[in-house]
């Protein structure tokens, strides 16, 4: 064992998220000094399968929101169990070990956010003491490929107060040359967004959870028609083999009622699997729809497999709740040939082992990989250098407001600048195997 990476100290502490609630940070100090910090997002579209988040419950503080059960876990726990005793430099045995004291399948036990804090804290300690940025510690000397960004523009669901049922709107700036040229164009989409709402109305400028408009909108389609004609507002060409294209994050959980409907509010209508599926289907041939998220509930797996038929084709199929950042339940999606495509949240699975173990998987397995944030989120900017650790080719933050947005969108740019040559724009590339539909 290399004793100058061993961890020495390990300290959690409760600090908050960009919604004001309790988060876990941890801190790791290894023997040579080297020191490294992390701290967990949290969601609040939670797929059921997630791994745990430990919340005290305790209804005089925050809510019984607080995490100080979490934090103790790091402290009396993890703490005691590690240092002196694991190298940081080996992230599998410690993350082996954190599974091991944590004892159970969904990490209810310790806490995810107990777990993931020291995790990723001991990843950053390691890549200090290597004197290297954690994005070339974890992907080597060829990690250089900097992700295409989703960003959300329009917000609904539970991280707005609109009424829109479906959570993200998104632009995908496909015809950027390089990172920050595509920052530059949904900056732009943004502002033409915000120009198109303030002529209706004061609520043009409130931002969702994650930085994007919530208007209230009579329909959905309004959000998509909305979004094409700002696009080509803000001078773009709003088309699959154009400047900018549409996702959508449907989230569709949140919405799936009893007896396997669909409720959209929003529309007031019920759909069934099939039926949500052609509504999809009908909006990716009027709009250049390219990426959708969770079009169906995590647990419909006939109805998945009916969209993966449909629209797997043309779009990118991203299973979120579905697939929550699992590799088993990822393998078992590639085993059965549902969606093409993963989000990557490391919270939803709760060590840095097996959230790499997840973006291997869909490499090898033909799957896209997109790393993600989540809707509670801190300046903490781990996620960034994971996907160009990676090279997964897709980023999906948020939107370009809001620091905890920022904070990561800003990483990107730091590291595009650090890379010069030797980086690489994932581009418009990465959507390459979907035909018109
Ligand atoms: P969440 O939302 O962090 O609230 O789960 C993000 C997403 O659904 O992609
Ligand atoms: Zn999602």
């Amino acid at each position: 064992m290399a004793d100058a990476t061993l961890i020495e100290s390990v300290r959690g502490r409760e600090v908050l998220d960009s919604r004001g609630n309790p988060t876990v940070e941890v801190d790791v100090t290894l023997r040579n000094g080297a020191f490294g910090r992390a701290i967990v997002p949290s969601g609040a579209s939670t797929g059921r399968h997630e791994a745990v988040e430990l919340r005290d419950g305790d209804p005089t503080r925050y809510e019984g929101l607080g995490v100080l059960r979490a934090v103790a876990a790091v402290n009396d726990v993890i703490g005691p169990a590690v240092s002196g005793a694991f190298d940081a430099a080996d992230q599998a045995s410690l993350d082996a070990r954190l599974r091991e004291l944590d004892g159970t399948a969904n990490k209810a036990n310790l806490g995810a956010n107990a777990i993931l804090g020291v995790s990723l804290a001991a990843a950053h300690a390691a890549a200090a003491a290597a004197g290297q940025p954690l994005y070339r510690y974890l992907g080597g000397p060829e990690a250089g490929v900097l992700p295409m960004p989703m960003v959300n523009i329009i917000s609904g669901g539970r991280h707005a107060a609109g009424g829109l049922d479906m959570q993200d709107f998104l632009a995908i700036p496909i015809g950027a040359a390089t990172y920050g040229e595509a920052l530059q164009m949904v900056v732009a989409v943004y502002r033409a967004v915000g120009r198109v709402l303030s002529q209706t109305g004061p609520y043009a400028y409130g931002v969702a959870d994650e930085g994007g408009y919530g208007p209230p909108l009579p329909c959905h389609e309004d959000a998509l028609g909305l979004l094409y004609d700002a696009t080509r507002l803000a001078g773009y060409r709003c088309a699959r083999d154009g400047d900018v294209a549409i996702g959508l994050d449907v989230a569709a959980t949140e919405f799936a009622g009893d007896g396997g409907r669909y409720v959209l509010q929003a529309e007031g209508r019920a759909f069934s699997s099939v039926e949500l599926v052609d509504l999809l289907d009908h909006w990716s041939k009027t709009y250049p729809i390219i990426s959708i998220e969770d079009g169906l509930s995590e647990d419909d797996w006939d109805g998945w497999e009916y969209l993966t038929q449909q629209l797997g084709g043309s779009a990118q199929l991203i299973g979120d709740d579905l697939f929550t950042t699992n590799p088993e339940r990822l393998a078992q999606g590639a085993d059965d040939g549902i969606a093409n495509a993963v989000l990557v949240k490391p919270n939803q699975i709760g060590t840095l082992t097996e959230t790499l173990d997840t973006v291997h998987l869909a490499q090898e397995r033909g799957y896209l990989p997109v790393i993600s944030a989540r809707s509670g989120e801190t300046e903490d900017t781990t996620i960034a250098d994971l996907a160009v650790a990676t090279g997964a080719g897709q980023i999906k933050i948020g939107s370009i407001t809001r620091s905890e947005r920022l904070a990561k969108y800003n990483r990107l740019l730091r590291i595009e600048e650090e890379l010069g040559e030797r980086g690489r724009f994932a581009g418009r590339d990465v959507f390459a195997r979907f035909s018109n539909p």
